[in-house]
């Protein structure tokens, strides 16, 4: 595997299985002709570093990662080199080094709970607010949750939907109130407009 100046190679610990990996895994051999790996984020230990990578990025070193991928290559699948695979090459941009205090597995989702991050930061959600998480129960609202929770803290309120199965798990994320999604969701919302 080539690996251009800005970029690491890893040999993958860990990747992050998305909730269409099954489906993307199972149309691959009907949809190409040629090797597509599907899924993105990973962790692993970096085994050989590009020629203009800082320093931290060192071979031996435990990192955890997302293959970023153009708009077009994403919806042409036209460089679809996923994580499930026993290197990768990755962009350092979209590489950290792994914290001491995650594992190798729980950092290969980190990417996916960063997006959770990126929503209250979009939503300039801050301590006291109120908010509604939809589909708490799945990969990002599992991180939403917890990380919305921290920010409004014990004045603001984390309300959010998942399936009946799922409520206890979600109310034990930290969810101040947990809604069945086959209740009438828009009819609660309306005597809760602080939400
Ligand atoms: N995963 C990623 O890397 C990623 C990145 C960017 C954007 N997104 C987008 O973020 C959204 C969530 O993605 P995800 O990966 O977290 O999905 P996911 O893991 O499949 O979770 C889906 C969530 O939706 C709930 N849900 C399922 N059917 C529902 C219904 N009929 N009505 C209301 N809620 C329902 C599920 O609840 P139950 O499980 O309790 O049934 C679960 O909480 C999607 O729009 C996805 O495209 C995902």
């Amino acid at each position: 595997m080539h690996v251009p100046p800005h970029h690491v190679k890893v040999k993958v610990s860990y990747a992050a299985l998305n909730s269409s990996c099954d489906f993307v895994i199972r149309s691959i051999p009907k949809t190409f002709s040629t090797l597509k790996v599907p899924e993105w984020e990973f962790s692993g230990r970096i085994v050989e570093v590009g020629a203009d990578v800082r320093e931290e990025f060192r071979v031996g070193a435990s990192v955890f990662g997302f293959l970023y991928q153009t708009k077009s290559a994403l919806f042409t699948f036209k460089e679809m080199q996923g994580a499930l695979a026993e290197y990768v090459v990755a962009n350092v941009d979209f590489v950290a080094l792994k914290p001491s205090n995650a594992t190798e597995a729980q950092a290969a989702y980190l990417p996916i709970a960063f997006v959770g991050m990126k929503t209250l930061d979009v939503g300039r959600v801050g301590p006291g607010d109120s908010i509604l998480v939809v589909g708490g129960s799945g990969a990002i609202g599992t991180a939403l949750v917890q990380m919305a929770k921290h920010v409004v803290g014990k004045q603001g309120r984390v309300v959010a939907t998942c399936s009946k199965s799922k409520m206890d798990f979600v109310e034990g994320l930290g969810a101040d109130e947990v809604i069945d999604y086959k209740q009438d969701v828009g009819a609660y919302l309306l005597w809760q407009p602080q939400i």
